[in-house]
């Protein structure tokens, strides 16, 4: 009972004691938190403990304080900890704190991180001492210039960036608990020792170097620094011998009585304001600041200049044109005069400063109290204030659209229209960055040598061997112009402007363009051995891909012709008749798929996808030639989910194919950029492959003879030549073996099912498209195959496919107006004279031929726009100039599906012109707003052909101004 008792009387004391302790606690840490709503100030609600700072601790960005200024207006009061700062964001008081009455805020608080608070070195730099301390070493370094290289730049910049990663816990206690406080508590400084440290010898070991070789004079920092040094020490010897030297008023006296601080070793004191010397700690102390902030925030800086250039190539052309109107056209270098004639650079720098600014904040204390302008507001001796430079760069009331990148507000023109004293990225006043003049010299000429040495370096590649060409942008050559215009007409125009040979440039890279016939057979057809090595499509292409590498498209030399042999088979003429048979079946499929559609709607005509008929048939086509299995296209199973796969090839990234073409391949693997197509579109063809590859392997009882066959055939070899024979040695590889590897088989694999879907789908399209518009060749064309084919429900056979003149016209025509391939390229293996030009083409140039731009060139085609089948008829060829049409290139690199392809697109045009009629003349032709996004359709409704029992006329819906642009997937426009 007792025990009860007593206990229960513990509970009550602690009952009490426990709630007068915590109230005790709270009243500590907040007993300033009314500091500021005393004096009518209003601020953000401060926390226990940490005032506002946890606030800039969890928000990443500093878009706090703009929405600070917003809440509480350009002056409110915060807590850092319990200790009250005010934050003033108005430009006429800022520049009264900082520039009018400097002297009396002098007294400053250094950024947390060069902040003294536990570092005995750190504690002595220039960022951080105030008043005379201040004034003494600022007097010292003002001359300086703070760069210096080391050997070992990657301990450097691995400290540096140690440097600007701080502990990040460590840094909250720095910031929020005093010295005496870290010191018990053993918190080290917030940066990695190791990182000081090595600042700290490297500046140690500079000045015992220099203090043993006395002789050259460099007259930058460290000279600067020894000779505050000496001077100190100087001082400290006297004042062992304790010798007053008060009355030389701290200048010495040398040997002939005259002062000069160093020499003469004559009797003095130094500790009067405008003594000149440092001790070695703070020359340590800052080396550090210097070789930091040199480092990591100047890189900081370009960083930004060089993404905001990168996102705004228009800028980044006028910088550049600003930089070659500078210097001149030759070889100049830039001297420190031209620097000042390039306002748009200056306004580039200054524009980047504002929108990322680098240092964030700053703060003042006053000296004595201070009247803060007419604001009713007293600041106490001590009180802290700060300024928030990003907020204020950022606040909308001073510049407009604050987020975009937009240097022409400080174009001088301009200068009149922003807000005096709301941009200080260096700070104002006596206390402005002292590097601010080096920074701004380094930016400028950093960025003048990287547009000129680097990003330009080879723009005058051209020029300089008297070959014209179009103006290349900094940073993409004319590779912009290719993704920006919706359509190839661009080469078109530059033939006219600079002639059928002109040199282009794809970022830096120099590319010669030629369109001259005699001179593109050479490249093509006769000296091909010299062009063999060619640069793959960029979507087909290897960068980047382990297996799609293995292509044979983006294969070059030796390689090339293995690969090609070995798959050449597939598209053999014994092949193309098998072929034929299964590709009528395949057309025939379709057909009754499109009567079955008429015959169960109601209505009087059906609408059809046409891009969806002609992919679906095109998948069933290249499936079951040249991989034996059927897709069963029609059904919306997994035929559906391979062509929507397949479609994605056609709609790559648009971004990634930028990059792919302008970056290399290690760079692309660095900055982990995947291929341009969906990863899933290339892995489900590949699985497909490897599917039918495992199925084929497992049942060997037919003998299919297709692609399948030959890569598994071909593969068997690989595999004889690289496994030992019965004597137990390789066979090995010689030149002419006849192998492919599995790999090779897949990225090959991933063409054919590519190429043979949609490319051909593309080209079908187009046909249909030109017969529509074109009611009187369809016409002729519908003739010239019942001609052939007779009457009654005879099929076309093998034999008369290919004597149907005006179908084979007709075929060339469309193909030559709707070039798919529109551009092809070749490296040259060894310098190659063109022609008789005078140009020699060096080994590892590229040079690229402009298929659609040779195909559109009025005097190759006359009104080349023009639909006009008759140009490809056989009385009329010998009037075709020679060597101008390749949709299919020439030479040994031709397609190597030609064949294969001219007879899928004879025999679906034959048997849908048997049948059907193609119209534009649309009863539901889309109104010129829905166009726009509109695919083209087929709607299809019964009519009567003239001399014909029944058929069905098909009316392609299509959006005639817009269809080419728009069908042309998209990166046939580019490539
Ligand atoms: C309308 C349809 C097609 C057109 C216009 C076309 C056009 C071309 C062109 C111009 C080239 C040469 C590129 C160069 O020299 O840089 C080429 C190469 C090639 N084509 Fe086609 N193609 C078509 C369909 C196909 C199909 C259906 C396949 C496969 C089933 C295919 C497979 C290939 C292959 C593998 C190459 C690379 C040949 C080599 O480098 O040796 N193409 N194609």
């Amino acid at each position: 009972m007792f025990t009860n008792i007593q206990s229960l009387f513990v509970f009550n004391s602690w009952a009490i004691i426990l709630p007068c302790i915590l109230y005790a606690v709270y009243r500590y840490f907040a007993r300033n938190f009314d500091y500021w709503a005393k004096r009518g100030i209003r601020g953000p609600k401060p926390y226990i403990g940490f005032g506002n700072t946890l606030h800039k601790f969890l928000n990443q960005t500093t878009d706090l304080e703009v929405q600070w200024i917003y809440e509480f207006g350009k002056i409110y009061g915060i807590f850092e900890g319990n200790r009250p700062i005010l934050t003033v964001a108005d430009p006429e008081l800022i520049k009264s704190i900082l520039v009018t009455d400097f002297h009396l805020f002098n007294d400053k608080e250094a950024n947390p991180l060069f902040h003294s608070k536990a570092h005995p070195i750190l504690a002595t730099n220039i960022e951080v001492k105030v008043g005379d301390e201040w004034r003494r070493q600022r007097a010292v370094l003002f001359k300086l210039n703070p760069w210096d290289d080391t050997s070992d730049r990657k301990a450097f910049v691995g400290h540096a960036n140690d440097v600007f990663t701080p502990s990040r816990l460590r840094l909250l206690l720095s910031i929020l608990l005093p010295k005496s406080v870290l010191n018990a508590l053993g918190v080290k400084h917030p940066v990695r020792e190791s990182a000081n440290e090595y600042f700290f010898s490297m500046t140690r070991h500079i000045i015992a170097e220099r203090k043993r070789n006395t002789n050259s004079i460099s007259n930058d920092f460290i000279d600067l620094a020894l000779n505050a040094a000496n001077i100190n020490t100087e001082t400290d010897s006297k004042d062992e011998d304790d010798q007053d030297i008060s009355a030389t008023n701290g200048k010495s006296n040398g040997t002939n009585g005259v002062t000069n601080g160093v020499t003469n070793g004559v009797n003095r004191k130094i500790s009067k304001t405008g003594d000149s010397y440092m001790s070695e700690d703070e020359a340590l102390a800052n080396s550090w600041l210097f070789l930091n902030s040199g480092c990591k925030v100047v890189a900081t800086t370009l960083s930004f200049i060089a993404y905001e250039l990168a996102l705004h190539h228009n800028h980044q052309q006028k910088v550049y044109e600003e930089v070659m109107a500078a210097i001149g056209s030759d070889d100049k270098d830039v001297d420190y005069e031209s620097l000042s004639k390039m306002p748009f650079l200056e306004a580039v720098i200054s524009e980047s400063l504002r929108l990322h600014t680098i240092s964030i904040r700053m703060r003042r204390m006053p000296l004595t109290d201070y009247k803060l302008g007419d604001t009713g507001i007293t600041l106490k001796k001590g009180d802290t204030i700060e300024i928030p430079i990003y907020a204020i760069h950022h606040y909308e009331q001073y510049y407009r659209n604050y987020s975009v990148f937009d240097p022409y507000r400080f174009m001088p023109e301009n200068k009149d229209k922003l807000v005096p004293n709301a941009y200080f990225p260096f700070s104002l006043g006596s206390r402005q960055c002292i590097a601010m003049r080096f920074v701004h010299l380094e930016l400028k000429l950093t960025l003048i040598n990287l547009i000129l040495r680097y990003l330009t370096r080879n723009f005058d590649y051209w020029s300089k061997r008297g070959i014209p060409g179009p103006k290349p942008m900094i940073g993409f050559g004319n590779i912009l112009h290719k993704f920006l215009k919706p359509i190839t007409s661009l080469e078109v125009q530059w033939i006219y402007e600079f002639g059928k040979i002109y040199g282009i440039f794809e970022g830096n890279r120099p590319i010669l363009t030629v369109a001259d016939p005699e001179l593109i057979k050479s490249i093509l057809v006769t000296d091909f051995h010299v062009f063999n090595d060619k640069e793959g499509n960029p979507v087909f292409n290897s960068k980047a891909h382990p297996i799609l590498v293995r292509n044979v498209e983006s294969m070059s030399g030796e390689e090339w012709r293995r690969v090609r042999t070995v798959l050449s088979p597939t598209f053999s003429a014994s092949r193309m008749r098998k072929m034929f048979v299964q590709m009528r079946k395949c057309v025939d499929s379709m057909v009754t798929e499109l009567d079955t559609r008429i015959t169960t709607t109601s209505q009087s005509y059906t609408e059809v996808n046409i891009i969806d008929v002609f992919d679906r048939l095109s998948a069933d086509i290249v499936t079951t030639c040249l991989y034996s299995f059927k897709l069963n296209p029609w059904a919306d199973t997994s035929a559906n989910q391979f062509v929507v796969n397949v479609n994605h090839v056609l709609t790559p990234s648009r971004l990634r194919l930028l990059l792919y073409i302008m970056l290399p391949e290690y760079m692309l693997r660095a900055l982990c950029i995947k291929h341009p197509v969906l990863d899933s579109a290339i892995e489900y063809i590949i699985s497909m492959t490897r599917h039918i590859i495992a199925e084929r392997k497992r049942n060997t009882s037919n003998n299919y003879n297709d692609f399948i066959d030959l890569a598994i055939n071909a593969d068997n070899n690989n595999k004889k030549l690289m496994s030992p024979g019965s004597n137990g040695v390789k066979k090995g590889i010689k030149r002419g073996d006849s192998y492919m590897s599995e790999d090779e088989a897949l990225a090959n694999s991933w063409i054919f099912l590519n190429s043979g879907c949609k490319v051909v789908s593309t080209a079908l399209a187009f046909l249909a498209y030109e017969l529509a518009l074109h009611p009187n060749h369809q016409q002729r064309l519908y003739e010239e195959v019942k001609g052939c084919v007779g009457t009654g429900d005879k099929e076309i056979d093998f034999e008369s496919i290919s004597q149907i003149p005006f179908l084979e016209a007709v075929i060339n025509e469309s193909q030559r107006l709707h070039t798919i391939s529109i551009r092809m390229r070749r490296t040259a293996v060894a310098d190659y004279m063109l022609g008789d030009t005078g140009i020699t083409i060096r080994k590892g140039d590229t040079v690229e031929i402009p298929v659609h731009g040779v195909h559109h060139y009025e005097h190759y085609y006359s009104n080349s726009n023009v639909f006009n089948p008759y140009r490809f008829m056989p009385e009329n060829k010998d009037k075709l100039v020679p060597n101008t049409y390749f949709p299919f290139s020439l030479g040994n690199r031709q397609c190597i599906a030609m064949r294969f392809v001219l007879l899928e697109l004879k025999t679906t045009l034959i048997h849908l012109i048997m049948r059907y009629k193609f119209s534009d003349d649309c009863p539901h032709r889309p109104s010129p707003t829905t166009t726009v996004q509109y695919f083209p359709s087929l709607t299809t409704t019964p009519t009567v052909r003239p001399g014909k029992t029944c058929y069905r006329q098909l009316i392609l819906n299509v959006p005639r101004a817009n269809f080419p642009d728009k069908y042309l997937p998209s990166y046939f426009n580019i490539i």
